[in-house]
């Protein structure tokens, strides 16, 4: 496995590769890999040539600068998982090759999908993940690009992206991960203590009794209002936003495709910011 630190440096291998016709699958990270990202790890493994991952803490992307500073580093542990699933080339980059001077991103407005949810509660938080992914494309010029459903709407954003700037480039959507009690894998979840951990369970419990209940289709059964102060009536869980939506534009849907939507849901646990999301067919 081979690891750079500039991308001028990496461009230049990746050169090379692209002058042998082989197909490059990228997997952009922020490091603190878990088996969510091993699974785009293997997806891209399976899919293509080369794959490359990329490791890098963005700032732009974060509105709160306790969170970007809390993030977790693991590099050893993410090099070794990396290499034991077969990635070839990791990018690691410094903030002054990603950004020219103070890293800044512009505003992005793709409507709904940048303004509501992840987007009225993060503000510029998609600014700063298209400013990175499309810096991060532009360098390794990837046939393929893997991203995980858990970020349903970082996903849909970037597929907006795709379609208006880099149409030759496949996004291949990979399905959430879970732990074995349920709890969508994130990064952020070793930063949960024991009682927190226990809280978290609800956001995945929550969205499996909407799933049950959508499926009833009982008059009646799906009851929102009712899941939501369930929730806010929780110590320690903040609960930011629970709504079911359309994941190409993530407007909300009313009940009739109930069953055609994703239930999408974001809560504080402690210090600790969660997402989830799930299909409600
Ligand atoms: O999903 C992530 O880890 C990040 O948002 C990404 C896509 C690597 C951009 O920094």
């Amino acid at each position: 496995m081979e690891i750079f630190y500039t991308s001028k440096e990496l461009k230049e291998r990746l050169s090379e590769i692209k002058g042998r016709n082989e197909i490059i699958g990228f997997v952009p990270t922020m490091g603190s890999l878990h088996s969510g990202h091993g699974t785009l790890i293997s997806h891209a493994r399976n899919a293509s040539d080369v794959v490359v991952l990329s490791i890098y803490v963005n700032p732009t992307q974060f509105d709160n600068q306790h969170d970007f500073k809390a993030y977790p580093n693991a590099m050893q542990a993410d090099l070794d998982l990396a290499r034991s699933l077969g990635v070839d080339v990791v990018f690691s980059p410094k903030t002054e090759d990603m950004y020219e001077g103070v890293p800044n991103a512009n505003s992005v407005d793709y409507g709904a999908l940048t303004a509501a949810f992840e987007g009225s509660k993060r503000k510029g938080h998609f600014d700063g993940v298209v400013a990175i992914v499309r810096r991060l494309f532009q360098i390794i010029n990837p046939e393929k690009a893997f991203f995980g459903e858990k970020d349903l709407q970082q996903l849909a954003v970037i597929e907006t992206l795709c379609k208006r700037e880099f149409a030759q480039l496949e996004i291949v959507r990979c399905p959430l991960v879970r732990d074995v009690d349920g709890l969508a894998l994130s990064s952020r979840n070793v930063r949960l203590n024991p009682k927190e951990r226990i809280i978290a369970l609800e956001l995945n419990r929550t969205l499996n009794r909407l799933k049950a209940a959508v499926n009833e289709s009982v008059e009646g059964s799906v009851d929102l209002e009712a899941e939501r102060s369930a929730l806010e009536s929780l110590d320690d869980l903040e609960l930011e936003y629970l709504a079911i939506i359309d994941a190409e534009s993530f407007e909300e849907v009313g009940e009739e495709k109930w069953n055609e939507g994703h239930a999408v849901i974001a809560a504080q646990v402690g210090s600790v910011r969660l997402i989830d999301n799930l299909f409600m067919g």
